[in-house]
């Protein structure tokens, strides 16, 4: 029998279950609320400040308290991804299932740094993996983990490439290349890779950013051109990076073409498909990222298209082995080290929480074709925008099969910039501003799931007002 003295910290099951059933009668009501209100809340945020500074933490408060305030803090304070009309950054308002995964991951708070500790977990997440790894075309056996996005994927990736280029490399880093390793992806590929060539010790220097076509896309011609160049000059090549969807534009480079360079350079070639490998549901989309099963390694984010909550990506690969060769590790204290199955001799992180669980309880719910139902509503509700605003004398500059779109006004409107402040302060759309092809262009990204066509006659209207 545990305490039961009513602790702040671990009160007895029927006080937690009260504050739970408070807590869920509570986010509800939000919901209701923010659906029904502005996208882009404005909280007041010295009222706020001076609220925070009086938690001083001298003694407790009650729960009544700090659920509520809370929640009315962050309905406040927060753009909400969670609105029908945030058509933003790729994060969408997260699935139920997901939520409740997340609720369930925390209730049961399992380690998934070892399958001895936690075999069901980690038994459900491989499952999943592999089931996203066939469907992208992998080969079977190909595996692969969740990551806590797309960065971390992305960077698992350089480092699989590293170690399998050169073999000192685990032990002697990048100075065990006899020429400096490279690394390329198009000028318009997520920038996190600069930040992971940082971390894995390469340098910034390292990462190549090849040119693109009219379109956006990867020039595969110049990306060959680059590596014969940097070859004459000393480097390793090391990698090459497709971008399937990339986050300005949703361009997705010629995943063909560039599988053939990096495998005429031996180069590892992977695929950032964080968010465009969405498409992977869809039976009718999937074609567009055809190429993407030549792929040494793949990351898809499940919290952008696949609609789970934040923290949440994954990385694939038929490379399992060179995943260990980067990842194992010994020790005596813990419980296992089973190589290809305990994380953390697998992986980058050592403590694990269950992430995967978001996923595997979504797809379940809803089944490929429930996610292909999904993908392919943003995309015609993208068409239905793209109609509105040409009907309306507005351009559309890029060319993607996915649910973005960069938006051009009619000659003679205000600058995209302040169009896009309109829209917001407005509160009736979220929107960005995004660079394409050297140009400013309004960005919106049709990122939630319950968006109707009403939604896209409010930002066509929100628009136009702000033009
Ligand atoms: C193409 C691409 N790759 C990688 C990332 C980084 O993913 P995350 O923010 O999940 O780390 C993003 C984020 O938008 C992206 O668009």
């Amino acid at each position: 029998m545990g305490r039961t003295d009513g602790s702040p910290l671990f009160p007895d099951n029927a006080a937690r279950r009260h504050w739970d059933d408070v807590l869920t009668r509570e986010l509800a009501a939000s919901r209701d609320r923010v659906f029904a209100g502005a996208v882009t809340p404005r909280i007041d945020l010295d009222a706020f400040r001076s609220d925070l500074a009086g938690f001083d933490f001298r003694g407790p408060m009650a729960p009544a308290t700090l659920l509520s305030w809370t929640i009315g803090q962050l309905e406040h304070g927060l753009v909400h991804i969670n609105h029908p009309r945030y058509f933003g950054l790729f994060n969408p308002g997260p699935a139920a299932p997901a939520e409740w995964a997340d609720r369930i991951a925390a209730s049961f708070n399992p380690q998934l740094a070892t399958w001895t500790t936690s075999p069901a977990a980690v038994e459900i997440e491989s499952h999943v993996i592999r089931a996203v790894a066939r469907r992208a075309g992998l080969a079977a056996g190909a595996g692969g983990h969740f990551t806590t996005g797309g960065a971390e994927a992305n960077y698992t990736a350089l480092i699989c490439a590293l170690t399998r280029a050169e073999p000192g490399f685990a032990a002697d880093g990048a100075r065990a290349f006899a020429g400096r390793p490279v690394l390329y992806a198009s000028k318009d590929c997520h920038l996190a890779w600069i930040k992971i060539a940082h971390q894995s010790g390469i340098g910034r220097r390292a990462v190549r950013l090849v040119g693109t076509d009219a379109a956006g896309r990867m020039d595969a011609a110049e990306l060959a051109a680059m590596i014969a160049d940097d070859r004459r000059a000393g480097c390793r090549p090391v990698m090459v990076v497709a971008t399937a969807g990339t986050t300005n534009a949703g361009m997705i480079d010629p995943l063909p073409a560039c599988a053939g360079v990096a495998r005429d350079a031996d180069a590892w070639f992977h695929v950032d498909a964080a968010w465009g490998g969405g498409l992977i549901a869809s039976g009718r989309l999937f074609g567009c990222l055809s190429g993407i099963e030549r792929a040494d390694s793949i990351t898809i984010d499940a919290h952008k298209w696949f609609a789970t909550t934040m923290g949440c990506g994954m990385f694939l690969t038929p490379h399992r082995d060179v995943l260990t060769a980067a990842f194992e590790v010994t020790t005596g204290y813990m419980p296992s080290a089973t190589r290809d199955v305990d994380p953390y001799v697998t992986t980058m992180q050592w403590s694990r929480r269950f992430l995967g669980l978001r996923l595997f309880l979504a797809l379940a719910a809803a089944g490929w074709d429930g996610y292909a139902a999904h993908v392919e509503h943003a995309v015609e509700l993208t068409a239905v925008l793209r109609r509105r605003l040409e009907a309306l004398g507005w351009r559309i500059v890029n060319d993607s099969p996915l649910a973005v779109l960069c938006i051009e006004p009619p000659p003679g409107s205000a600058d995209v910039r302040a169009i896009a402040a309109r829209v917001l302060a407005s509160g009736r759309a979220w929107v960005s501003v995004a660079a394409f092809q050297g140009r400013d262009v309004i960005r919106a990204c049709v990122t939630h799931g319950e968006a109707a066509e009403d939604d896209i006659v409010i930002l066509v209207d929100a628009l136009a007002a702000a033009a």
